[in-house]
């Protein structure tokens, strides 16, 4: 093993014309040891001299050179824990105990559970990032940059990714033709629909935006969580160019009687269209990309009628209040809706659980839970799930291919939202796991998220499942449950200690029956749970009727779904669900009980 650690050394110090190699006495003895990643167990690797290192156990539950060896209750907690497929298994089965669960104390019990326990694993303040391998005031201050959970691979390393692996990494492009590609559309097994696609997307891009202008590692989303900047813009003179100014509500267009985001000649936001596009046509939202595809513009006028709808609840409820805080108040409801629905109906659908989750934040008020958040370059690579879009997209009896879709300005004014609301939750997304699935159109994307996450020097995959307290796989067979991915893994990687974390987690072995693999929940959970209970709104002196305007804002987050979003902000109620229908409803039967639409 050593000697293969020393050629790979070799092969790239022959890259770079280093004499020693040339001869077969190879004094590899500069080579950083922190590129082995002594230190387990959370424990910090600090180099000293040219060779040596030390690892900082503290805390940790273990000491030893290498924070290996256990102290009495972490050998409990070892041997008592359930492996996260275990908890997965029973969270999944055994209808009739959740059934009983689900109406006792044990819910709350369950639920608390789950939340510290995912959110324990997201340092908190936050600690590195792509600059800073170790603590530094400048990037725990320094909120332009996306935080990292590992520190970079060190510089000096034998290989990219530390000492294990070829010298030289795949080539990204032909990585992802190979093993990320689609052949054949795969559906995902749980039923998403491109309702919840569209809502991933447009949800995560309020806190994912990367912002390379500043240089690679940054983002332009400063809030670091769910402030609905995608709703109301980054910055305040975004903010600003979008409000009315008047009842606290947004800017807004009519089209046949409907409301819509104003145009960008109404409401003078930069927004990201091709050239070409002239601000008539260019729809002004708070997020500047959102215009790349209908499905988030008709997220993008759900928000818009609601943000509008919850103005005038308040104005009748506080008619002597002045704009600003009709504007500022419902900014907050917005955001507790959003928590809400993403919680209880987004997360709930992902997860698979019977456990019925709640969206509560008084659980956490006699937990040791740090309130604020901050976004991971981890996070945003990991949430690259271009293999829930289809292969085309099917509208009202209408097939639009990717070209007639995106940049599209009229699909959303043409259908309107009912039609565009029961198309997409009627159409099946892609499963996002199992590799061989992103269509030809995004994969581009994923050779971006494999570079930056080179250039970004990110630590291999099983560094992070150590991170995440699951096993490190052993080997690609045992990693990826399919024979031909193995074999193309072994030939591109080597070594499975030098796969990647973004091909890790889309080529890893599928639970059965759900969209992805163990890794992407273990490891997305924490940071997602995290960053919904860590807003402001959910702490103590925060969440209470008058941060809400009264009971009847409170009443508006504690009751938000995902129906209402659509049905008390369109004419009639189509089918709305993050799922696929279980069977075609037929033409003759109302989906719903709103009074106010008509049969669809
Ligand atoms: C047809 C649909 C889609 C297209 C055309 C598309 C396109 C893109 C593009 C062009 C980028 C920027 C890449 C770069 O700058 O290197 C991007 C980033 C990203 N996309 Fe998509 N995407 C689509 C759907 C989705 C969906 C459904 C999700 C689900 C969550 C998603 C998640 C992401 C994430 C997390 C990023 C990184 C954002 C950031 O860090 O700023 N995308 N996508
Ligand atoms: C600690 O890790 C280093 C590097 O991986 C290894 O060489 C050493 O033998 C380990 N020490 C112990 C006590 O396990
Ligand atoms: C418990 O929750 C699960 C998941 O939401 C659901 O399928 C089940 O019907 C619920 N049971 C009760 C009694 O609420
Ligand atoms: C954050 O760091 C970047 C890169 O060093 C720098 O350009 C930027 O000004 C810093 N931001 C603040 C608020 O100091
Ligand atoms: C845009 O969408 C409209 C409505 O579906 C369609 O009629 C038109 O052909 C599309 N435009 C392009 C350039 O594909």
């Amino acid at each position: 093993m050593k000697s293969s650690v020393l050629a790979s050394a070799c092969a790239l110090f022959l890259l770079l014309r280093e004499p020693a190699c040339l001869g077969d006495e190879v004094t590899s003895k500069t080579v950083n040891p922190c590129c082995h990643f002594p230190c387990q167990h959370w424990g910090v690797c600090v180099r000293y001299g040219l060779d040596k290192y030390e690892c900082d156990c503290t805390r940790t539950g273990y000491h030893g050179e290498n924070c290996t060896i256990p102290e009495f209750w972490s050998r409990v907690r070892q041997f008592l824990k359930p492996s996260p497929d275990v908890i997965h298994y029973i969270l999944t089965h055994f209808q009739w105990m959740w059934e009983i669960i689900n109406r006792t104390f044990l819910r709350d019990v369950l639920m608390r559970l789950v939340l510290t326990a995912r959110a324990s694993l997201i340092p908190s303040p936050p600690t590195f990032n792509s600059k800073y391998g170790y603590l530094s005031w400048e990037s725990y201050y320094n909120v332009s940059y996306y935080t990292r959970i590992l520190p970079p691979v060190p510089e000096d390393c034998p290989t990219p990714l530390g000492v294990k692996g070829k010298a030289v990494l795949p080539d990204p492009e032909l990585l992802v033709e190979r093993l990320l590609l689609r052949r054949k559309f795969r559906r995902d097994p749980q039923g998403s629909n491109l309702m919840f696609a569209f809502f991933a997307q447009h949800f995560t891009h309020q806190f994912f935006k990367t912002y390379n202008r500043m240089g690679l590692g940054f983002t332009k989303a400063l809030a670091h969580g769910v402030d609905a900047g995608h709703i109301y813009g980054d910055n305040l003179a975004r903010q600003l160019n979008l409000r009315l100014h008047k009842d606290g509500k947004l800017k807004y267009q009519l089209i046949d009687g409907e409301v819509y985001p104003p145009t960008v000649a109404d409401a003078p936001v930069r927004m990201s269209y091709p050239s070409g596009v002239p601000p008539e046509s260019q729809l002004a939202i708070g997020q500047e990309v959102y215009g790349l595809l209908p499905g988030l513009g008709l997220y993008a006028t759900l928000w818009l009628r609601e943000h509008n709808r919850v103005c005038d609840i308040l104005k009748a409820e506080h008619p002597t209040w002045d704009d600003e805080q009709l504007f500022q108040t419902t900014r907050l409801i917005i955001i507790g809706e959003t928590i809400h629905i993403v919680i209880e109906e987004y997360v709930q659908h992902l997860s698979g659980y019977l456990l019925q989750l709640k969206f509560d934040p008084t659980l956490l008020f006699n937990s040791p839970f740090q309130y604020g958040n901050r976004i991971a370059l981890e996070f945003s690579q990991l949430y690259h799930w271009h293999p829930l879009m289809p292969d085309s997209f099917l509208i009202d009896g209408d097939e639009l291919s990717y070209s007639q879709f995106i940049f599209n300005t009229s699909v959303l004014t043409h259908y309107g939202v009912e039609k565009l609301v029961a198309a997409f939750s009627r159409q099946v997304a892609g499963q996002i796991g199992g590799g061989h699935n992103i269509n030809g159109v995004v994969t581009k994307v994923s050779v971006g998220a494999v570079k930056e996450s080179r250039q970004l020097r990110m630590q291999p995959f099983n560094q992070y499942r150590k991170r995440f307290n699951l096993k490190p796989y052993t080997s690609f067979k045992e990693f990826t449950g399919n024979e031909e991915i193995a074999r193309e893994l072994e030939e591109l990687y080597g070594d499975i200690d030098a796969l990647e974390f973004y091909p890790g987690l889309l080529l890893e072995k599928l639970r059965p029956g759900t969209i992805f693999g163990e890794s992407m929940v273990e490891m997305g959970a924490p940071f997602s749970l995290k960053g919904l209970l860590g807003s402001p709104i959910c702490s103590p002196e925060y969440w209470k009727p008058s941060t809400f305007g009264g009971q009847v804002g409170f009443d508006i987050v504690n009751s938000a779904t995902l129906k209402k979003l659509v049905c008390l902000n369109s004419r009639t109620c189509p089918y709305v669900a993050f799922r696929i229908p279980l069977e075609e409803p037929t033409h003759t039967r109302s989906d719903n009980n709103y009074g106010r639409n008509k049969e669809l």
